[in-house]
């Protein structure tokens, strides 16, 4: 097995344009620090390589990720026996004003949407503020805060199905729901995001409060995934944990935050299957004690 991914590597790398790597360890490239190696890991130079590269990997029915900046995952400790795609190159990392909207390439970090709105005088945007990830992987899990998503924001999003073809999504025609949307059947290319004018004043003290509310609730100080759990509704899975008296139990180097019960932190050389087992032992304990079954926020590559 190991040989045919080596041999099919060589020949592709003959045609491929972008970055092009094997046996690449996720944890690298996961804000968890966790995860096994991607058999190929591959950066796309452009569309057309994006699209080259979709097509080898269907003609030799290979399974195939996309991970953005990792911030929302738990890659398995044997990694994934696949490609893992990245958009991580200019072409993808494009930020421009368009028509009233800021456009976003897949790859461009939620801070950098932040900064350049800020610099427009653009406001709606701040909440992102302090939000680990890309626009790409924002939009499939419709990231956000308590009371704003993503969504909110979102004009229109291009994207790319497995085929290679290439379509514009109204915001009409796709399903956003909390901490979730129907957008992983495609890779994104880009999106629209609809802002409007703002005092830059007041922009400016709205992005800091965001963050200085980040900063003081949330546990930064180590490698994580953000919250682990959504929150069922009504109820904050974060206080329900600590309800529990869980924060601060640990399994092998995971750890339930000290901080943010719905934090759990790599604590040095954390496995999946630490971080797995402790949430095993969350969701029965809050079974337990409030008969509310938590479902995971994060995505487990398996
Ligand atoms: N709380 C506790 N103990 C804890 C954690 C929280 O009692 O260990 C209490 C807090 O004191 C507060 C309430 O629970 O009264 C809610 O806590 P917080 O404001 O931290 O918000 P959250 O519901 O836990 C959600 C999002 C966060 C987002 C914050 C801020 C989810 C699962 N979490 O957290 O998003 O940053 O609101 O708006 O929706 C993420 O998605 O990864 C994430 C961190």
């Amino acid at each position: 097995m190991q040989e045919i991914f080596l041999r099919l590597a060589m020949n592709w790398q003959k045609s491929l344009k972008g970055k092009f790597r094997t046996r690449e360890f996720l944890k690298e490239h996961t804000t968890f620090k966790i995860g096994g190696p991607a058999k190929i890991f591959f950066e796309p130079r452009d569309i057309k390589d994006l699209r080259l590269s979709l097509s080898l990997v269907k003609k030799n029915r290979i399974p195939i990720l996309v991970i953005g900046a990792g911030s929302n995952i738990l890659v398995n400790d044997d990694g994934f026996k696949g490609m893992v795609l990245r958009l991580n190159t200019p072409s993808f990392k494009k930020i421009v004003l368009k028509h009233n909207c800021l456009e976003a390439g897949s790859g461009v970090l939620l801070s950098q949407v932040v900064l350049k709105a800020k610099g427009l005088g653009l406001s709606g945007a701040e909440f992102l503020s302090g939000i680990p990830g890309t626009v790409g992987g924002a939009l499939i899990m419709n990231a956000g805060i308590r009371e704003k998503n993503i969504a909110d924001l979102v004009e229109d999003v291009k994207v790319m199905d497995y085929n290679g073809n290439i379509k514009i999504l109204n915001k009409n025609n796709i399903k956003f729901k909390y901490r979730s949307s129907n957008l992983s059947q495609y890779i994104i290319l880009s999106a629209r995001l609809k802002l409007r004018k703002k005092d830059p004043r007041k922009i400016k003290e709205k992005i800091k409060k965001y963050f200085v509310y980040r900063k003081l609730t949330h546990d930064l100080s180590k490698p994580s995934a953000g919250c682990v759990f959504k929150n069922p509704t009504g109820y904050s899975a974060g206080r329900l944990i600590d309800l529990c008296g869980l924060k601060g139990k640990r399994i092998g180097d995971a750890s339930i935050s000290f901080k943010h019960a719905n934090f759990i932190v790599n604590i040095g050389n954390a496995r999946a299957k630490d971080v797995l087992k402790l949430m095993s032992l969350i969701r029965r304990e809050v079974k337990k004690k409030f008969n509310i079954s938590l479902k995971p926020e994060i995505k487990i590559w398996k």
